[in-house]
């Protein structure tokens, strides 16, 4: 029987992420470039046609819609001196010089996205058949966590699910001990029974049921637990013949009930027994409430469908009318997204600054970003008092000029391997002073214009200031922070809370014992939550789950350093992360930690050294297209309204009379656009107007 001892699986985890580091910054990518995949342009807007100079009369319609439509039929729009079929052109989708974002394609004036677009399902105009997204009798995701310790608990989430004898009244059955642990059914004051693993030791002696599980399925797993005394970790974990499947933790508490809340995919069909562990083998284990929830692939991602139609969309209603106020009835509206609400952003470096190839390929996709080492404290001040800031400054000056917004990271780093060289050595009293100037210098510098900061980056690992400094380093840090840089937001940011339930060093419990102790050490502003995403193996249903714990703090949360251990699900993998944590209610923000360096990114690139997306680029690319680029053709109805709903944005609502007979010819068509800002507050009883 193996034992697995969850601090020590810590200690390995921080020790690979080191090596992978090293290791990858030999690893050439080249060899998994793939050429840019082209796809054919519509049949009428030949491109080399159209760039060819006279080489047709139509391409010189003269902004006169007339010209085209006497040539081309009816669909045909002069634009840019060209007549184009602004129902299938990817440059021009519905509107003039309307780009249809990177992989998406324009369908009947729409952008759309063929991989996901249920009316446009691989083609325009091909509805999805059934076994695409399956809305239908799914069982509805709870996000609830509790994070009080009950005096009882709370029911099983979804009664249960297959679990036998969840609440345990119908005693032992279904339970069995797993190693040498007697078990016991108890009953508390008011008659709720629940089942006591005793006489323990070691770190598995528990209470086990046996489950036949599913390779294709989600489990979401939950419990309630308390111990005999004192606070230990409890980890759910299920074994297998081949190996072992850790399904989430809680730090368990004497005294009342502490919701443990998790979840496991399997890598192969069969019999799974779910156990318990605590390092801590004198304590007594008490287990109810137990739920384990299968969901079928379709179930999960109707789940993040309805969830992303409920937090990332609005329903709008807007109504055209003429400059006497009065409705513009059966007109052709084009509703163009200008800017994507969701942050989703991609670490650079200073590569970047004398690469244009590197600078078009970013700048074409992203609107945040974190550098990836420039602002570090060892970038900052490599030999003590010589402060060089040249490197961030170059990249600030970059981001600033394109509208790119910036996370400051970091300002300290609690892991003792990444201090600049002088800094260990210093007695307290001189580190002290060389921590206060570090922070009033960084945070001086850039105060204002960074939307955050890391302020003490991976703290729930590594204690370097507190060892050196005391507990409340951290906290004095923070509330330091606070007072330089008012408007930013200030972030915890560590590893593993997200990727690895084995990792009991950065658990959602353990954020949320964090969050606590740097408040309770002095710091009263606002906090927010980083959780890196650093992902090897994954775990959808533990990632959502553990989301949901740290959610039940309130403060905002972003997956602020994604990226995925090379290999051959690489791609599949991010696609799914992306995924999950864009549909997850609490998640904010996404940064990719994906900077490009010619040696080869940190683990995970996002394109070959030439610029062409690799998979994981191509993973990138749709997923933006899922929520930014969006072109609607409109038609107002009798009384000039239009209703949709629109996932949030800044939008372009254009009004383009192209009616060829309803002006003299020549004249110039009318063109007016207003602005449109669509917001989680939208809602379609506030009727935006807009006279055209
Ligand atoms: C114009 O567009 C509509 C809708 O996309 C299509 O059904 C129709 O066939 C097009 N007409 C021509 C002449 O291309
Ligand atoms: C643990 O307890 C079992 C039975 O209660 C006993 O046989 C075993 O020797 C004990 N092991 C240790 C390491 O104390
Ligand atoms: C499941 O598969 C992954 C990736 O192939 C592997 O690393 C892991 O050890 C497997 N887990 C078990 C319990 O077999
Ligand atoms: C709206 O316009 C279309 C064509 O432009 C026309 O066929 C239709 O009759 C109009 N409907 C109303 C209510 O005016």
């Amino acid at each position: 029987m193996i034992i697995k001892v969850f601090f020590m699986m810590a200690i390995t985890l921080a020790i690979t992420i080191t090596l992978t580091m090293i290791s990858m910054h030999g690893d050439s990518k080249e060899t998994r470039s793939e050429p840019l995949a082209v796809k054919p342009f519509p049949k009428r807007v030949n491109r080399f046609l159209a760039e060819t100079k006279n080489s047709r009369s139509a391409d010189h319609c003269n902004k006169d819609d007339e010209i085209c439509y006497i040539l081309e039929g009816k669909n045909s729009t002069c634009c840019n001196n060209k007549c184009m079929d602004l129902t299938q052109d990817k440059h021009n989708c519905g509107a003039c010089k309307n780009k249809c974002k990177f992989t998406s394609s324009c369908c009947g004036g729409e952008c759309v996205n063929l991989a996901y677009d249920k009316r446009n399902c691989g083609s325009c105009g091909h509805k999805c058949m059934p076994g695409g997204i399956v809305l239908t009798d799914a069982v509805p995701y709870d996000y609830n966590f509790n994070t009080k310790c009950l005096e009882n608990p709370d029911k099983p989430q979804y009664n249960g699910g297959i679990v036998v004898n969840p609440e345990l009244k119908d005693g032992l059955n279904g339970w069995a001990s797993y190693g040498n642990a007697k078990l016991q059914v108890r009953k508390s004051k008011i008659g709720n029974e629940f089942v006591v693993a005793n006489q323990r030791n070691r770190s598995f002696d528990s209470v086990s049921q046996e489950f036949i599980l599913n390779r294709e399925k989600l489990y979401t797993f939950s419990a309630w637990l308390q111990i005999s005394h004192g606070e230990a970790t409890v980890l759910a974990t299920f074994g297998t013949q081949r190996g072992f499947y850790d399904a989430g933790s809680t730090i368990a508490k004497s005294g009342c009930w502490s919701m443990l809340k998790g979840g496991l995919t399997v890598n192969e069909s069969g019999s799974a027994l779910l156990y318990f562990q605590s390092k801590n083998p004198s304590i007594d284990i008490w287990v109810d409430s137990v739920s384990l929830q299968p969901f079928t692939q379709e179930e999960w991602k109707s789940h993040q469908y309805q969830s992303i139609e409920k937090i990332r969309k609005s329903k709008v209603k807007l109504q055209a009318i003429n400059s006497e106020g009065k409705p513009l009835a059966n007109r052709t509206l084009t509703i163009a997204q200008k800017f994507a609400n969701f942050p989703f952003g991609c670490a650079i470096n200073k590569n970047i600054l004398a690469n244009s190839d590197y600078k078009n390929w970013f700048l074409s996709r992203f609107k945040y970003t974190a550098f990836e080492n420039e602002m570090k404290w060892y970038a900052n001040e490599r030999i003590q008092n010589q402060e060089d800031y040249s490197a961030a400054d170059a990249l600030l000056e970059f981001t600033k000029s394109n509208g790119v917004q910036v996370r400051g990271h970091n300002v300290f780093w609690d892991d003792p391997k990444y201090q600049p060289s002088w800094v260990p050595n210093l007695e307290t009293q001189k580190l002290s002073d060389a921590t206060t100037k570090r922070i009033n210098s960084v945070m001086g510098r850039y105060s204002g214009q960074v939307i955050s900061w890391d302020v003490v980056n991976e703290n729930l690992h590594f204690n370097f200031f507190e060892s050196k400094l005391g507990d409340t380093a951290s906290s004095s840090f923070y509330t330091t922070a606070r007072a330089l840089d008012s408007n930013a937001a200030l972030f915890l940011n560590d590893f593993d809370t997200i990727e690895s339930p084995g990792d009991g060093a950065s658990s959602p419990d353990k954020y949320l014992q964090k969050i606590k102790q740097i408040s309770d050490g002095g710091y009263d502003g606002p906090l927010s939550i980083g959780l890196e995403g650093h992902f090897r193996h994954l775990n959808i249903p533990y990632m959502r789950s553990a989301i949901d714990k740290v959610a039940s703090s309130g403060l905002s949360i972003w997956l602020t350093e994604v990226d995925v251990q090379p290999g051959p699900d690489e791609a599949a993998v991010l696609d799914q992360v992306l995924r999950e944590a864009h549909a997850h209610p609490s998640v904010n923000g996404i940064v990719l930690w994906s900077a490009w360096s010619p040696q080869g990114c940190f683990r995970m690139c996002l394109t070959d050294n030439s610029f062409r997306n690799l998979p994981t680029g191509d993973v990138v690319d749709r997923f933006i297209g899922e929520f930014s680029g969006a072109v609607v053709t409109a038609t107002t109805d009798v009384n000039g309204f239009y209703e949709t709903k629109l996932i949030h944005g800044d939008y372009e609502v254009i009004f383009k009379d192209a009616d060829p007979y309803k002006f003299e010819k020549y004249t110039k068509p009318q063109r007016i656009s207003h602005h449109l800002k669509v917001e989680a507050s939208s809602s379609a009883e506030d009727i935006f107007r807009f006279q055209f």
